[in-house]
């Protein structure tokens, strides 16, 4: 084991981890970047060079796990502020022995906007996000013009934004942040268009009756 691999573990048990939780049940799945205020590219993150995806906010990482057994070829980094949840993202990713698949621990618009080298990501995928329903909350709602610029500098050409809620308000929000900002093409998308599983909150929606919107936004090349 190098000293920087000893360093990194000793630091996700310190300060990520918690006690009783196992290094070898999460650290595979596991992403901690050795610097926080450097870009880094999915070839630092991965053992293989593929096509990039990345799930912000991944929650409890159905999503994400199901992605990337389904597409073996690309790379999946999820996302997610919440340390239970990534732990159990971690957990499962390490124990599907998935190499292509891995959680950040962080907050997504810095992820986005500092973490990630520009022009890196291939599609990135924001699905049921926190919709901040109270007038005074709509400040902290992630889909804004500096998060749009961010995103767009961080996909590739030819990158895709896939966006969903249940919200019928936030996702006309996003709507009008998003033509406000004009680079974005729109791409029709309807469901079964390809291979795109259900998120857990997606489930609990529509077992609720609620009906989800979807918004697909191209970076032209
Ligand atoms: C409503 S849940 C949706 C989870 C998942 N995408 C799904 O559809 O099942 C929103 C998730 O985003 C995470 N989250 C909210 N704001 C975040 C932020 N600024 N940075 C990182 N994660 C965030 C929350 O902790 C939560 O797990």
């Amino acid at each position: 084991m190098t000293i920087d691999m000893a360093r990194k573990i000793g630091n996700i048990k310190r300060t990520e981890m918690g006690k009783g939780v196992k290094l070898k049940d999460i650290e595979a799945g596991l992403f901690v970047p050795q610097d926080y205020f450097a870009r880094i590219g999915s070839a630092a993150i991965f053992p293989c060079n593929a096509p990039f995806e990345v799930d912000l906010g991944c929650g409890d990482g159905a999503f994400l796990l199901a992605m990337a057994k389904q597409f073996p070829e690309r790379n999946f980094l999820g996302v997610e502020r919440l340390l239970g949840r990534v732990r159990k993202v971690a957990r499962d990713i390490t124990r599907a022995g998935l190499t292509n698949a891995k959680v950040l621990r962080l907050e997504s618009k810095y992820t986005v906007e500092w973490l990630l080298e520009k022009s890196s990501i291939d599609r990135l995928h924001l699905l049921c996000p926190d919709p901040w329903p109270k007038g005074r909350h709509h400040s902290r709602r992630l889909v804004q013009q500096e998060f749009l610029q961010a995103l767009w500098d961080a996909l590739k050409p030819g990158g895709e934004f896939l966006f969903k809620t249940d919200h019928e308000e936030y996702f006309q929000w996003v709507c009008r942040e998003v033509s406000e900002f004009e680079k974005f093409t729109q791409l029709p998308w309807s469901d079964g268009d390809f291979f795109y599983p259900k998120t857990d909150f997606q489930l609990l929606w529509e077992s609720q009756g609620k009906i989800l919107q979807s918004l697909r936004c191209l970076k032209d090349v």
